[in-house]
């Protein structure tokens, strides 16, 4: 089976972006199981229900959150009720909404989950390497995948080293910048540093340039305000997975710029 995961899908170019490109992909490619990070897709902030169900709408089987979960009020409405919206598992216990997701595809089970790192990503958040143990234990399925939602780079390759084999498709997000070393692991899980973002191009991470800038130049604190306008990029990979063994055969960073 072929599995797409796209990277943080930032505001209006990004929502754009995603449409043009998943049309294009799966023309070129059976894709079987879509993932993608919405936590920046609602004005860049947060995941509003309209654009979630547009999400689905596409065939989306699941949208990761982030740090940014609860930046938009409105999720509080929907997240607790639907089972394909994942955040943090590594939150507090009482955080809205679920970790993980266990989906039921052609009789295999697929779970979705996501953690947050600990390195620059804000306190309060439990090990994320203690809390995979606990899932891998408490939630059996057939194929494990995870959103490793952080900044750190080697915060994301050490998790990916410690769990290569037994969870396989280990994928980063958070930084939209995307990495340059989609590979299979020595144990056999399939792993990218970051994926990336699917947004705008010339902003700075998704917002307009300027006002980033200035908070540099002049520690002034100007409302982040999403780069609507101008060139896009796509950012996803695309990991292939042996049907019999559920190991991942092949992964493959996808980039577009329009
Ligand atoms: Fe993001
Ligand atoms: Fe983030």
């Amino acid at each position: 089976m072929v599995i797409l995961i796209v990277g943080d899908v930032f505001s209006k170019l990004g929502r754009e972006s995603f449409e043009r490109n998943l049309k294009r992909i799966r023309e070129q490619h059976k894709v079987n199981f879509i993932i993608v990070n919405g936590e920046n897709t609602s004005h860049g902030r947060g995941l509003n229900e309209k654009h979630f169900k547009w999400f689905l709408s596409l065939g989306v089987h699941v949208v990761t959150l982030g740090n940014h979960s609860y930046h938009n009020k409105a999720i509080l409405e929907f997240i607790e009720s639907t089972p394909n919206l994942v955040r943090p598992y590594n939150f507090p216990e009482k955080a809205p909404g679920r970790g993980y997701t266990t989906i039921n595809y052609n009789g295999l089970k697929i779970t979705v989950f996501q953690m947050i790192g600990t390195v620059f990503m804000g306190e309060g958040n439990a090990s994320p390497f203690e809390k995979t143990e606990e899932l891998l234990k408490q939630v059996p399925s057939d194929l494990y995948i995870c959103d490793f939602h952080a900044e750190a780079t080697s915060e994301k390759v050490a998790y990916a080293h410690y769990f290569d084999g037994r969870v396989q498709i280990i994928f980063g997000t958070h930084t939209h910048v995307p990495t340059a070393d989609a590979r299979l692991l020595p144990k056999g899980s399939a792993y990218i540093t970051d994926v990336g973002m699917t947004g705008p191009l010339d902003g700075i991470i998704g917002m307009k340039k300027e006002i980033i800038i200035n908070r540099y130049l002049h520690q002034t604190k100007d409302v982040f305000t999403p780069e609507n306008d101008g060139k896009s990029r796509f950012n996803a990979i695309l990991v292939e997975v042996d049907d019999k063994t559920l190991c991942p055969i092949h992964i493959k960073s996808i980039q577009a710029i329009e």
